[in-house]
């Protein structure tokens, strides 16, 4: 029998607001599993879109603009982090292990509250959402045909892991800036999303024994992260070893990182 199409679908809903009061119930029928979820191409939007080569230049981090672009900025990262997760949920985790969906639901819902951390402390800044155009960049790096293990190296081992890199940056820039409250976001934040690159670090190496039985994960890594690398956004970032082996990156798979980030530079 054909399932029903859920009756509330954040990726179709276009208000940011509604997305965030239906993630959670979408979240649990998803897990239940009666209904479907359509996964639109793109997924709804209540601001204007733009390519990120096209984004306005930023203001500076002395000023209150300079700090409500940043955390926009962020939030658009996080609302397609949510939206990313709950897409491999409704897309590829049905064969998954109950665990492995259960803690996809709590990284799902950890991008709910960075989303409202983010739009909360745009407000008190006397700025709002969609005072600025925002990219679609995230959720155009994965596809329909993406397996489990390759949207676990895409979204949580090279997306989340090159927020990593960059964050340590972020927070030494707000650290010498006089205005209060984005640096204790952009920290929580931070903190939060070295466990989202475990998470993904961890069930890659599970998935590639279990699904592959394949004894050599860094070897898939590697190979993986060539394949899709053409369609991932460029980064530039130093890459911070520290808070990777943290994250559960081994040391073949770090250099496996850097290798691309230097080919990369040597053609800029
Ligand atoms: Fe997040
Ligand atoms: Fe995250």
């Amino acid at each position: 029998m054909n399932k029903a199409q859920a009756s509330n679908n954040i990726l179709l809903q276009t208000s940011v607001i509604l997305k965030l009061e239906l993630i959670e119930s979408c979240c649990h029928e998803a897990l239940v599993g009666q209904v479907t979820f359509e996964v639109p191409t793109l997924p709804g939007r209540d601001i204007q879109i733009c390519a990120m080569s096209q984004l306005p230049p930023k203001p500076g981090l002395s000023t209150k603009e300079g700090h409500a672009r940043l955390l926009h900025d962020l939030a658009n990262i996080e609302l397609q982090a949510m939206e990313l997760g709950f897409r491999t949920l409704v897309e590829l985790s049905e064969e998954a292990p109950e665990s492995f969906r259960q803690q996809l639901v709590e990284v799902i819902l950890d991008e709910a509250r960075h989303l409202k951390l983010c739009l909360r402390q745009i407000e008190r800044l006397g700025h709002s959402w969609g005072e600025w155009p925002s990219h679609l960049g995230l959720w155009s790096c994965v596809s329909l045909e993406d397996s489990l293990l390759e949207r676990l190296v895409i979204v949580h081992r090279y997306l989340e892991g090159s927020g990593l890199d960059a964050s340590d940056k972020i927070q030494r820039r707000l650290s010498g800036t006089q205005i209060v409250g984005t640096d204790k976001v952009v920290g929580v934040i931070a903190e939060e999303e070295v466990g989202h690159v475990l998470f993904g670090s961890n069930w890659f190496r599970e998935f590639c024994k279990s699904e592959t039985g394949e004894t050599d994960p860094d070897r898939v890594f590697n190979e993986i992260l060539r394949s899709v690398f053409p369609r991932l956004p460029r980064r530039l970032e130093r890459l911070n070893h520290e808070i990777r082996k943290k994250a559960g990156f081994s040391v073949s798979e770090i250099s496996a990182l850097e290798q691309i980030r230097l080919g990369q530079m040597s053609h800029a």
